[in-house]
């Protein structure tokens, strides 16, 4: 795990983008630590929403001392968090989790993102780049609304796809559509995704195929963050040869997409380290 503090964090200001809310809090004992695909975990003010709610972190600046969220409202804790005014204060932990392993020189990567996953893939590419490397971003959504930081991508790199689903921008269709072109395209030797498990199995098969290394940031409901309560346990095939369920809050949320058992997700595989064991005291 990385080396996370607990701190009560002062909204320093805030905006929205499309669908999103995106926030700055002051967090200077957190911010010199966030590498990129690190998370946040905040406690909602309201008791009756006892687990602290999961978030990215989108960007961190040392220097400032601050970091940055962008949160989807889905349902009352993200509601409530996205409307913490300025001035306001959040508790927070950060960072949290295993970040995207960082190449020692120069690679080409593609990114690919589904809705928000494009918040902690955005430094990412920042990073690669500062490194002396070649990003592209596919940036895909159901919808134009719920697209993040395609700006933010062009900033980076010349090479953005936009896919929405309904073809509200960009192309129509899926971030899979044009993948293995557009890993031709830049000799992608990487691929880094965020974004709903189906498009992490599907972009890790297309990837893999294509003989790039795909590296998969999950998002597994977790109730602690921290790795005490196993809520959010994935079968993944270890370097032994041996599988075993791995908590996405401490080993990931960052895993190679090679050895995570898409299809096994949600089951308790029969070979899986301990399985029998589960079996019997069921
Ligand atoms: C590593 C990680 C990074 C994330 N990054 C972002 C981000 O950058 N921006 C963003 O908007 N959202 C992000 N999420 C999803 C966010 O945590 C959920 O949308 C949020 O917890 C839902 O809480 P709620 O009270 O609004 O919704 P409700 O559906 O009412 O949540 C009820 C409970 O279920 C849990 N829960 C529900 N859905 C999820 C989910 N998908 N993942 C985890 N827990 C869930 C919540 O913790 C809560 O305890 C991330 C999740 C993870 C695990
Ligand atoms: S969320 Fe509790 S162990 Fe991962």
């Amino acid at each position: 795990m990385a080396n996370p503090v607990q701190t009560r964090a002062e909204v320093l200001s805030r905006s929205v983008e499309g669908g999103y809310h995106r926030l700055l809090l002051s967090a200077p004992e957190a911010a010199p630590r966030v590498r990129p695909g690190h998370f946040a975990t905040l406690a909602c003010a309201d008791s009756g929403r006892l687990l602290r709610r999961a978030l990215a972190i989108h960007r961190a600046d040392p220097e400032a001392g601050t970091i940055e969220l962008v949160i989807a409202e889905r349902g009352d804790g993200t509601r409530e968090l996205a409307a913490t005014p300025v001035g306001g204060r959040l508790d927070l932990i950060a960072p949290l989790g295993t970040p995207f392993p960082l190449p020692d020189g120069p690679v080409s990567a593609l990114l690919v993102a589904g809705g928000y996953g494009s918040v902690p893939l955005l430094p990412l590419g920042e990073e690669i780049r500062r490194r002396g490397g070649q990003v592209g971003f596919i940036l895909g959504a159901a919808g134009a609304d719920r697209l993040y930081g395609v700006e933010q991508a062009r900033a980076i790199t010349r090479d953005v796809l936009v896919v929405t689903e309904d073809g509200s921008a960009g192309l129509t269709g899926r971030v899979t559509d044009p993948l293995a072109q557009a890993i031709r395209a830049i000799g992608a030797t990487e691929v880094h995704a965020c974004g709903p498990m189906p498009m992490l199995r599907a972009v890790t098969t297309i990837a893999l195929g294509l003989g790039a290394r795909c590296h998969t940031a999950v998002e597994e409901a977790m109730a602690c963050g921290v790795g005490i309560c196993m809520t959010c346990v994935l079968p993944v095939l270890g370097a032994d040869g041996v599988s075993r369920f791995v908590r996405s809050c401490t080993e990931g949320p960052v895993f190679d997409g090679a050895k995570v058992r898409w299809d096994d997700i949600g089951t308790v595989p029969p070979d899986l380290e301990g399985a029998a064991a589960m079996g019997a005291a069921r």
